[in-house]
This record gives structure tokens, sequence and C-alpha cells, in this order.
């Protein structure tokens, strides 16, 4: 199981006690040497953390830039949390593309992708996916699950669903989730989910998710997309730290991968039912040409949605939703 990296691990003890931190006491816990403590604090200042140095007293944490650094991610991450190794682009094409290749080459369960750009960010239906530079958290994550071909698609919920619980225990945001994975808050859209799995046997081989989460957006460039959007900044006033987000919603993204992978997938689809925009309404559902409409009634503990029709509930396993009282408006 991947294990933070040294920078990972320096910062962690600097981000925790009263702020001070002796270079011999921190050598001590991570059983390295002083040397090997100051060469890492060198490399994190490289990255732009600022942190200070006072005789007798140590190290302290100073600030750290708006970036999403595998350091700065790590230090905040539980030891066996998905999401490591970590790996940041300055730019690149598309975190799932990239996820894609490395884990064509082998790249572990796990396994991130964040990216403060991309050239080619992709949404699902062939869209594209849009985000301006350092502003969103643009991630993937490589999955290599035990899983039957007919659960792959609970992965949707389990992303989506992280991300509303990160939000709701770290930020007081009450998100809801468009069936299967569109993020919505108040009545615009968030943040998407993009998964794609390949497959052998009838099993998953491996499966990438990528989340495309609008944080610190602000209103007149969410104005200008095709679609309504929200961003954290413009629902909260404030901006938000996406290496801390980032973390908090691996942490959740654990917890209930592994509540699913251990037979919880009843209890994850009643939270996702909770959390649900569409649950009780009427909508469309387009499948390729072909448009159903009906009422939401549920959703299947592997990610189906429960479309009652002329009073037949019948499984639904992919789609684009729209809500009947949203007719025009997206
Ligand atoms: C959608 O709602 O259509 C899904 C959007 C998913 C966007 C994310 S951004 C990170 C990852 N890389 C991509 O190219 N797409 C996903």
């Amino acid at each position: 199981m991947a294990e933070a990296s040294p920078a990972g691990q320096v910062l962690r003890l600097l981000l925790g006690g009263n702020g001070e931190h002796s270079g011999q006491k921190m050598a001590h816990r991570l059983g390295i040497s002083r040397a090997a403590v100051a060469k890492t604090v060198s490399s994190l200042r490289a990255q732009g953390l600022e942190i200070s140095a006072a005789p007798r007293r140590g190290y302290r944490l100073v600030s750290e830039p708006p970036l999403v650094l595998p350091a700065m991610v790590e230090a905040r991450l539980k030891f066996g949390s998905l999401g490591l190794p970590l790996h940041h682009f300055q730019e690149i094409d598309s975190t799932n593309l990239e996820a894609r290749r490395r884990a064509e080459a082998g790249a572990p369960h796990g396994t991130c992708l964040v990216a403060e750009h991309q050239t080619a960010g992709r949404g699902r239906l062939d869209r594209r996916w849009q985000a301006p530079q350092g502003r969103a958290l643009l991630f993937s994550i490589i999955l290599r699950p035990t899983l039957g071909l007919r659960r792959v698609f609970a992965l949707n919920n389990l992303i989506s669903l992280a991300v509303c619980r990160a939000l709701e225990k770290h930020g007081g945001v009450d998100a809801a989730i468009k069936w299967p994975n569109d993020v919505y808050l108040e009545g615009k859209k968030l943040a998407g989910v993009l998964t794609e799995f390949t497959s052998r046997a009838e099993a998953v081989e491996y499966a990438v998710v990528g989340v495309g989460l609008n944080v610190n957006q602000e209103p007149a460039w969410l104005a200008q997309l095709d679609q309504p959007a929200m961003s954290l900044l413009a629902a909260t006033g404030h901006a938000w730290e996406r290496a801390t987000l980032l973390a908090q919603i691996l942490e959740e993204m654990t917890a209930l991968y592994d509540h699913f992978m251990a037979g919880g997938g009843e209890e994850l689809a009643q939270e996702y039912a909770q959390r649900s925009l569409i649950l009780g309404l009427e909508v469309k559902v387009r499948q390729g040409k072909a448009m159903r409409q009906g009422k939401a009634v549920g959703f299947a503990p592997e990610g189906a949605l429960l479309l009652e029709e002329n009073g037949q509930v019948s499984p639904i396993h992919h789609g684009d939703v729209s809500l009947l009282a949203w007719e025009g408006k997206t």
C-alpha cells in the first residue's frame, strides 16, 4: 500500500502540534537523518512553501502556495487512503487520459493524477470539460476493484457521494446528486464525474474515475459556460484550499469504497437516494437517440436508476437525465 512521500510526511509533522518542530525530533519521528529532514524542507521551499527555521526552536510552516501539490495533499491523508501515489501536473491534456495511459502501463490501485489545467478536459457523452488554470479540482483515480461488470456503475455513485460528504462535513455545503454523478448546488452544476473502465472476462480490469469540481471560479467565468454552473467560491463567497479539499474527498472516497467492497451497497444506495436531486420527480432520460420518461423512484445498489413508467419500475443503467420541471432551463 502506497505511503506519503518524504515531503508529505515532513509537511504532515509541520502541520501538526504547536507550529514549531525541531529537526532532531522530526528526524526521530520519521526514522531519517536530520540532514534528510533539512533536504526535504529545502525541496518543499523550492515548490513554493514558506518554512521558517529558527535556532533552537526549529522549523515552522508559514504558508503554502495555492496549488494542489502532492505533499500538501499527502500530508492531510491517512495511511492507506485512495489517492496515493499522487502525481501533479501544471498542464496536461486530460487527467482521465493520463490515468488510462498509466493504468495500461501498470499503475497501482489508488493512483491519483491531479492537474492545475487541462488542454483537452473531457466530459460525459463526448462533451468538453473546461476550467481555468488553478481554479478547479481536476483529478482522476485509478481503481482496480475485484468487481463484476454489473456493479461497476456504482463507482460513479461513490465518488459523487464522496464529494457531497466532504463538502457537507468540512464546509457546511449541502450539495445534491443528479443521477448518475453530477453534483449540483443551488440548482446548478458544481461537479461532474467521468468514469471509464476496461474489462476482461466479464470483470473490471481497471476503472478511471475522473472528477471536475468547480472550486474557485468567479461568477463571471461561470456565466459564459453553456450550462448553468456553480462554484464553491460563488456559493460561499470565499476561496477554498483545493489541496485540503482533495484530501477530504479522497478520505471520504476511501471510506465509501471500502464499505461498498465489503458488501455495503444497499446502505450506500440509501444515502445516495437521500442526497438525490431527482428522487420522486418526473424525469426524462436520454439514451443515445432514445428518450424515456417517468418518475425516479429509487436507486439500485449497483448504481442503476429505478424509473417508473406507466406503473412499471425498471432499472436504467446509463443515460442523461433532465428534470421535467427544468424543461428549457438546462
Ligand atoms: C461530466 O459531467 O460530463 C463529467 C466531467 C468530468 C471532468 C473531469 S476533470 C478531470 C477528469 N479529466 C477529464 O478529462 N475529465 C474528468
